[in-house]
Formats: structure tokens, C-alpha cells, sequence
């Protein structure tokens, strides 16, 4: 956030006379927007749109929400209009633009807590603190009180519990699956939740204004598998396990218990495959991962390769960014690479850069993660202290810096044009293409976009060679992936496996199947926009080919497990009301659509999971408008599970 300005300065010629007339913000979000303001020179300010959305959540953190006063000091400052700035603070469910209470406790609802007992601990928050301020009873958009991605909830605006310093909402997946059911309370994560541990979470909120970590436990043969280091006090560290001879590659330094500071990492071969790539030179360390078939690993499956190449092309200023927002229900492999190997993601990300010539890197971490959020921070600092980024890094001459941003709460952020603007303080809403983002990306620069496993997966193949990696794997799915497990198993968590491994030997063999004794009855692979697979379909192995073939995807690498208890159409309600709630709302096809498809779902849960052909009819009719006239992946990808379901 130090650096000087990289966009294009909005905001010249805002009339700023509407902005003079408001009161001044409140000593504390004076003190807030200090902090933001710090390190940037008054006149350097104006034009620096993209600190809109650090200065609007100092405000939340300092506050509890963002007042119009405060709103108007920092849109003076930034020189963005008072109505465009109100617009970015209602796109984010994590920002108020209304007082409510003091703390909100986000309990995930979502389908491996709801697995999990999150009905329990919705019952006993009902109980302590009255209705949600968000949740399933709420027609609209995701966001609360206050938010104007909320509509119909509370039509008389009064925000219920306004008055008490403890409120709650539903949440859709925090990306704490393997220790559902989880909640979040301010930067505090709330992991295998029991009703006594929620109980002292609350109390330890309303006495000291801040949770002291409240936890619950683990059982079965969870209780029995071993735990890796945690990040908030109290909540267990990730299960994680690998299979087959190639693995750990990934994993290798999280099964050992984290490499979270640098002299750790360097002692277990951290910044050897930096090396290797300055040895190789640029061309030479694309080539290499030209030679290990890297797809990228947040679901789309493009060459890794081509998107370096198509980015060195186009003249400079160029770009890295890390896409950390991962935010797939079900999902949470990027953020225990972060909590526990962050110097490897920003190992990869220096190659990338290093074989790109690009100079200055971003990434976006999501707005629930903060364990992973402090623990990339601490990195990026130790890495720039140390020589590790910066002017002439390690000697070379050549320069790299990175910039570590948090997102607000907005699944689709995770959309790496939609993440483009929320970087740039706009609302988080996907762009057309063309232009791609290896020409017009990040503030209009060439952007090599990745996700985080991707940019860990980087660093094995430069130490170990792109021939080596590139014959691990199948045909079109190279090297190794890591798979999130959840729901109705054993042993939730993060395991390695190479592609090709059958998806019943994850389950089975590394997560221990279902508990006691029960049969599977369905697996949500891919996230909530993956697809069903069912028990005929287990022995398919993960691999972006086979599971294509089946009409499936290997998506963000989730594996949501539902045995015979399930009530699939239970689970097929709550993705539905995901999509609708995550919309962003910016085309037709995905506005309307994913609310006429939750209204199908719910209709066809009323008459009992019967799928009569008129329904059946309207509803693929309704998926294909979706897919082919949606501008982004959310509203194409919204009908893939329910399809699956519907065709069962
Ligand atoms: S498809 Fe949905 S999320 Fe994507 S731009 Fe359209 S409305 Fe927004
Ligand atoms: S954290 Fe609840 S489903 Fe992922």
C-alpha cells in the first residue's frame, strides 16, 4: 500500500461541495483512516481509488460499520464521488453502512457444517440472540443490514438487535470445513463448534468485546488423526495426509508442521527453485513449466504456460497477482498453504514474475480467512526485510514487490476480473472480455493471474525439473492435486494425491469413509459449482479428462461427502440459494436465473425430490439460458450440481 499511484486517476473533476458539508468522521475513524493514509503523501492520495477499500475496512474494524462522515473523509481524500463510494461499501457483505451491533458471530450454514451440526448452534444463537441478521428466511442478496446487497429483510430498516453488542448471521462456507462446523467472530475463527464452546465464545464477546477462542472437539476418528498447527488461539490445525510415491510436493512442509518464517523455509529448501529459475533465465523457467503441462488449479484448467508467455509478450508495465480469494463451498486448500507455507506461494509468485518481467505482484487474500491473511502479511514483510522482494532482490537486477489485499466478503470477487476491480476499489463485478487480462488486467497492465495452489505448485517444478513433473499424473491432468475433504467422513482434510487417483481411494483410504459404517450416497466434487457424483462413479479418477467425461469437474479440487442420512435436495436447496445470494446481480441471466432455479429447487423439494418432466423441462431450459448468456462463471456454472441432481 506504499507504493506510489498505479492507476489512471479517477476522480479529477468530482465536485467535492456535497462532500465539504458533512460533519467530521469520529476521533476513532479519524485514527482508523490515519493508518491507511500513513504511509501515502497527501498529494499522492487523490487519484488512489484503489485504497477505497483498505480505508472502508479500517472503518468496519474500528467501528463496526461505515459512516456517512466517515465515508465522505475518505472520498475527499481519494477524490471518488460520495454516491460511487456508498456503492462499493453495499456491494461487500463483510461492510455495514448502518450501526447494528458491535460484534457479529458468521455461522457457516453451508452444506459440510450443515453436515455437522450447524442446526444445533443456529438453535442455541436463536435462543441467546434472536433472529439471524442474515439468513435463509432473508429473500435477497448475501449481506446485512445495512448493505445494500440486502433486500426484503428488515423492510422497516430497524436492524434487529441494533441495540445488543452481539449479533449473528447465516453464512455461506467460511472455508473451514474440515473443522465444521465453524464460525467467525471479527478475525476470530471458530472451529469444531460445539454448543458449550459457542456458548463461551459469546460470553468472552459480551465481556470482553472480543472472543478469547472458543473451540469445540473433535470425535471419532477425527479426534484420533493429527493435528498441524492452528492459527486463531484455540481452533485445531489442519488433518492432512498425501498418497502415492511422488507426494508430499505440496504438502511436504505442512505435514511437517508449517514453514511460517523465513529462516524455517530456507532451512527446508525454500528459495533453491528461485535459484534454479535465475540459472535457467526467464525463457528458460517458462519453458520448464511449458514442460510440466501446469494447468492452473482454481478450475478453469488453463495452461500455466501460455498465460506467461502471452503476458512477456505485451510491453511493460506487467503484473502477478495472486488469486487467494478462495471462496468454492467446500474449499479450503488455499488457505492451509497459506496459514503454513505462505513463503512458497510467494516463491512461485517471484518466478512468475521473474520469467514474465513483471514488477510489482498483488495478492488478494479472502475477507474470511485471517489467520492466512496475517500469516501472507508476516511473509511478504520477512521476504522484503530480508532481500527476498523489492529493489534488485537478491542481488539481481531486476525488481519485485508485492502488496497483500483482503477482500470484504463477495464470492465472486473470486472471478480474477471481478478481483481486478475490487482491487481498484471499484465494485466487485466481473468484466467483459476481450480484453484479456494478459493484455488489459490489473489496471489496464498485462496480468499473469494465478491461484495460490498453482503458484505453490511452481516451485516443485523448478527444483525437481518440468520433465519429472510433467510424467506424474494422466495425459491431460500432469503432477499432483490437493483435495479438500469434508462432510460425512472420518477424517476431514487436505490431502495430496497425484491425478489419476481413483476418487473412492481419497475417501476411503485417506479420509476413512463414511462414519460408522455408514454407505456414501453422493460426493459434491468440484464445489458448489461442481457437480454430484454417485457411488457408481466413485472409482473415476480425479483427473480433468475422466471427469469430464462424466459430465463432471475437478473445479477447486472439493470433495463434499453426503451419506445415506443426507437429503440431497436439502443440500441442492442450499447451493441454490448460494448462487442467488452470491450474484452479483450485473447481468439478467444470473440475477433472475439463480433465483427461479432456488425457486425450482424449493418447489421440487415440496413434492417430496419428485421431478415431474414439466419441471424437469423448465428447469434445463433455465440452465441453458444461464450458461449461455451469463457474462461470468458464476451464473454459467450456478445449474452444474443441480443439473447432476436433476438427471438423477
Ligand atoms: S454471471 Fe452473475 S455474477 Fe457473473 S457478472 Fe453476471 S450477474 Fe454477476
Ligand atoms: S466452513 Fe462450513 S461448509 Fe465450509
Amino acid at each position: 500500500m506504499s507504493q506510489g499511484p498505479v492507476a489512471p486517476a479517477p476522480g479529477r473533476g468530482v465536485d467535492l461541495s456535497r462532500l465539504e458539508r458533512m460533519p467530521d468522521p469520529e476521533p476513532d475513524e479519524a485514527v482508523a483512516l490515519q493508518e491507511v493514509w500513513r504511509e501515502v503523501a497527501p498529494e499522492s492520495r487523490r487519484g488512489r481509488r484503489d485504497l477505497l477499500l483498505p480505508a472502508l475496512q479500517a472503518l468496519q474494524r474500528a467501528r463496526g460499520w461505515v459512516s456517512y462522515p466517515a465515508l465522505a473523509a475518505v472520498c475527499r481524500e481519494l477524490g471518488v464521488p460520495l454516491a460511487d463510494a456508498y456503492g462499493v461499501a453495499a456491494f461487500y457483505a463483510l461492510l455495514r453502512t448502518e450501526p447494528g451491533p458491535r460484534h457479529i458471530v458468521h455461522l457457516c450454514d453451508d452444506v459440510a457444517c450443515m453436515r455437522r451440526g450447524a442446526d444445533r448452534l443456529a438453535a442455541r444463537l436463536r435462543e441467546r440472540l434472536g433472529p439471524p441478521l442474515h439468513g435463509p428466511e432473508h429473500g435477497g442478496l448475501r449481506g446485512l443490514p445495512g448493505s445494500a446487497r440486502l433486500s426484503g429483510a428488515h423492510g422497516d430498516g430497524a436492524s434487529p438487535g441494533a441495540a445488543a453488542s452481539v449479533g449473528w448471521a447465516f453464512s455461506p462456507c467460511l472455508g473451514q470445513c474440515d473443522r465444521a462446523p465453524a464460525a467467525l467472530a471479527g478475525d476470530e475463527v471458530w472451529g469444531e463448534l460445539t454448543p458449550e464452546g459457542l456458548e463461551a465464545g459469546l460470553r468472552d464477546l459480551e465481556a470482553a468485546g472480543h472472543p478469547e477462542g472458543a473451540r469445540g472437539e473433535p470425535d471419532g476418528a477425527a479426534a484420533e488423526a493429527p493435528l498441524l498447527a492452528g492459527g486463531s488461539p484455540g481452533v485445531p490445525g489442519p488433518r492432512a495426509g498425501c498418497m502415492g510415491e511422488a507426494t508430499p510436493l505440496l504438502l511436504e512442509r505442512v505435514l511437517s508442521g508449517g514453514a511460517t518464517t523465513l529462516d524455517a523455509y530456507l532451512a527446508r529448501g525454500g528459495y533453491q527453485a528461485l535459484r534454479r529459475a535465475r540459472e535457467l533465465g526467464p525463457g528458460g523457467a517458462m519453458a520448464e513449466v511449458e514442460r510440466a503441462r501446469l494447468l492452473g488449479r482454481g478450475g478453469a484448467a488453463f495452461p500455466s504456460s501460455r498465460k506467461w508467455a502471452a503476458v512477456a509478450r505485451e510491453p511493460g508495465p506487467r503484473y502477478v497477482v495472486c488469486n487467494a480469494d478462495e471462496s468454492e463451498p467446500g474449499t479450503f486448500k488455499d488457505r492451509v498453504l497459506l496459514e503454513l507455507d505462505p513463503f512458497a506461494v510467494l516463491e512461485g509468485m517471484t518466478i512468475a514474475a521473474f520469467a514474465t518481467g513483471a514488477e510489482r505482484g498483488w495478492i488478494y487474500v479472502r475477507g474470511e480467512y485471517p489467520d492466512a491473511y496475517r500469516s501472507i502479511r508476516r511473509a511478504v514483510e520477512e521476504a522484503r526485510a530480508r532481500g527476498y522482494l523489492g529493489h534488485h532482490l537478491l542481488g539481481a537486477d531486476w525488481s519485485f514487490d508485492v502488496e497483500v489485499r483482503r477482500g470484504a466478503g463477495a464470492y465472486v470477487c473470486g472471478e480474477e476480473t471481478a478481483l481486478f476491480n475490487s482491487i481498484e476499489g471499484l465494485r466487485g463485478e466481473p468484466r467483459a472480455r476481450p480484453p484479456f487480462p494478459t493484455q488489459r488486467g490489473l489496471f489496464g497492465r498485462p496480468t499473469v493471474i494465478h491461484n495460490v495452489e498453482t503458484l505453490a505448485s511452481v516451485v516443485p517444478i523448478l527444483l525437481r525439473g518440468g520433465k519429472w513433473y510433467g510424467a506424474l499424473g494422466t495425459a491431460r491432468s500432469a503432477g499432483t492435486k490437493l483435495v479438500s475433504v469434508s462432510g460425512d467422513v472420518a477424517v476431514p482434510g487436505l490431502y495430496e494425491v497425484p491425478f489419476g487417483t481413483p476418487i473412492r481411494a481419497i475417501l476411503e483410504e485417506l479420509a476413512g469413509g463414511a462414519p460408522g459404517g455408514r454407505r456414501i450416497q453422493a460426493v459434491l466434487c468440484g464445489g458448489a459449482a461442481g457437480t454430484f457424483l454417485f457411488p457408481e462413479e466413485l472409482d473415476t479418477p480425479l483427473a480433468f479428462e475422466t471427469l469430464q467425461a462424466i459430465g463432471g469437474t475437478v473445479g477447486s479440487g472439493a470433495l463434499v461427502v453426503l451419506d445415506e442420512t443426507a437429503d440431497l435436495w436439502e443440500v441442492a436447496e442450499r447451493i441454490a440459494r448460494f448462487f442467488k445470494e452470491e450474484s452479483c446481480g450485473q447481468c439478467v441471466p444470473c440475477r433472475v436465473g439463480t433465483r427461479r432455479q432456488w425457486e425450482l429447487v424449493r418447489a421440487i423439494r415440496r413434492q417430496g425430490g419428485r421431478v415431474d418432466g414439466a419441471l424437469r423441462a423448465l428447469f434445463d431450459d433455465l440452465a441453458r439460458v444461464m450458461r449461455d448468456s451469463s457474462i461470468c462463471g458464476l451464473g454459467q456454472l450456478a445449474p452444474n450440481a443441480l443439473a447432476s441432481l436433476v438427471r438423477r
